[in-house]
């Protein structure tokens, strides 16, 4: 069975990612010291110089890229993706074309680690380079930039030269994707081609997407590129919702990833305690899978680059509930079968999961599979779930089973799943079942 979206690149080198329907989105970089959300720049419509000076006291001395790869391992996460740079346009890794990096300011290239430690852990690498860039003289404003609202804000724009900051995008890009092995999978972020009270946003012109594009895929030609850059790219990535359906482009399916935060921010955020359940998560997981799509869930390292005690926990819940269920997910997409009410269902060849959301009153009746199913078990214990199928000649409405549609299966349940977290339901479907 495939799951891969007809309209996008189905080759060797993207059978990992729609095969890993999970990875880690990793923002970390100077305004992990501010700790209050990581566009705090334009928020706060700071200067560079005084922006800058977090490059002086920024000290991640806790920043373990082989923890947070191991951690992502354990929760059976395929791929994890870094920030090299974020829209503040402090680099996170060594370039020849700006000292605003912590190669120079902290003697470290993450970038190099972070590679390394993925890999060791069996990986794919995944970067996230911003387009924006509010730290580059040449960058122009807009209705993003932290000095939109300064008395002389239009004047500003007039030594600039944005072709120079596109060369420099450009030639920070290969370096990206020269100096460091091979990349899977590249975030830009982002375009927005459009005008705001009179300032003109940026797009596939403004970055030289084409030519940017078309250097990636010459550099690193197995490279999965999201669709950012204002030109259509390997997969769609909406942000901070769940789709309601899989996704489509012009009526055509396309291979999605979903990127969420724990709390609304992406970079650490400490004062923020809006987070999401670790059942919320996985429910979103199983969702996405669902639908087709890749769940890219994002953690915030603080100010000394470690993984917070709170995040810690997430990963380690999600991992202890990957290490008994990942087969619902990893490998699995849509069942392209009927579900009842509040349950969602994944597949993987022959085996359909029932995702539980709400633990149903001693039976689930399942539309359409009497007679097309093998066995039924608790996914995380192995356990045997009983099965009856509904004959009208002999029972009245009042037994258990009665009063379903001809062509359901009903699962005899416990009152309890035998597990708090998201209860899973494994059935082997007999062959040949669409
Ligand atoms: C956005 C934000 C950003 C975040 C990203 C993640 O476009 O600008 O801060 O890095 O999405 O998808």
């Amino acid at each position: 069975m495939s799951n891969l979206p007809a309209a996008t690149r189905d080759d060797t080198s993207t059978r990992w990612f729609d095969h890993s329907r999970l990875g880690l989105f990793v923002h970390f970089g100077l305004y992990s010291v501010a700790a209050r959300h990581e566009w705090v720049m334009t928020r706060e419509r700071r200067t560079v110089a005084d922006y800058e000076r977090y490059a002086e006291v920024f000290d991640p001395d806790l920043f373990d890229a082989r923890d947070i790869a191991r951690r992502a391992k354990r929760a059976g996460m395929g791929y994890a993706v870094l920030t090299t740079k974020h829209h503040d346009g402090f680099c996170l890794f060594d370039s020849a074309h700006t000292t605003y990096t912590s190669m120079v300011h902290q003697g470290r290239d993450f970038v190099a680690e972070w590679c390394r430690a993925l890999r060791a852990e069996g990986l794919k690498v995944g970067l996230y380079h911003s387009l924006l860039d509010w730290h580059h003289e040449d960058f122009t404003l807009d209705f993003h930039h932290p000095r939109r609202d300064d008395p002389d804000a239009r004047s500003q724009n007039e030594g600039k030269d944005f072709s120079r900051y596109r060369t420099y995008l450009h030639n920070q890009v290969r370096e990206l994707l020269t100096n460091y092995g091979t990349i899977d999978y590249l975030f830009f972020d982002f375009s927005y081609p459009w005008t705001v009270d009179g300032w003109t946003g940026k797009g596939k012109d403004d970055w030289g997407s084409i030519e940017l594009e078309a250097m990636c895929r010459s550099l690193q030609p197995g490279i999965i590129i999201n669709d950012r850059l204002d030109i259509p790219g390997d997969l769609v990535t909406p942000e901070q919702y769940q789709p309601c359906a899989p996704m489509e482009v012009g009526g055509v399916p396309v291979r999605w990833e979903a990127c969420q935060t724990l709390n609304g921010s992406w970079g650490y955020d400490r004062d923020n305690t809006d987070f999401k359940s670790v059942d919320l998560v996985l429910r979103m997981l199983v969702d996405t899978v669902s639908k087709g799509g890749n769940l890219l869930l994002n953690i915030g390292p603080d100010g000394r680059g470690a993984v917070t005690a709170h995040d810690g926990r997430v990963l380690d819940e999600i991992a202890e509930w990957m290490r008994l269920n990942s087969t619902s997910v990893i490998g699995a997409g849509p069942a392209n079968l009927r579900a009842p009410d509040g349950v969602v269902y994944t597949r993987a060849g022959n085996r359909l999961y029932i995702h539980v959301m709400a633990w149903p009153f001693g039976h689930l009746h399942l539309p359409d599979l009497a007679g097309k199913v093998r066995f039924v078990r608790f996914l995380a214990d192995g356990s045997e779930i009983r099965t009856e199928v509904h004959d009208p000649d002999k029972e009245a409405l009042t037994t258990e089973v009665g009063g379903q549609p001809a062509g359901t299966l009903t699962l005899v349940l416990p009152t309890r799943p035998p597990s708090p977290m998201l209860p899973v339901i494994e059935v082997l479907l007999e062959d040949g079942i669409d």
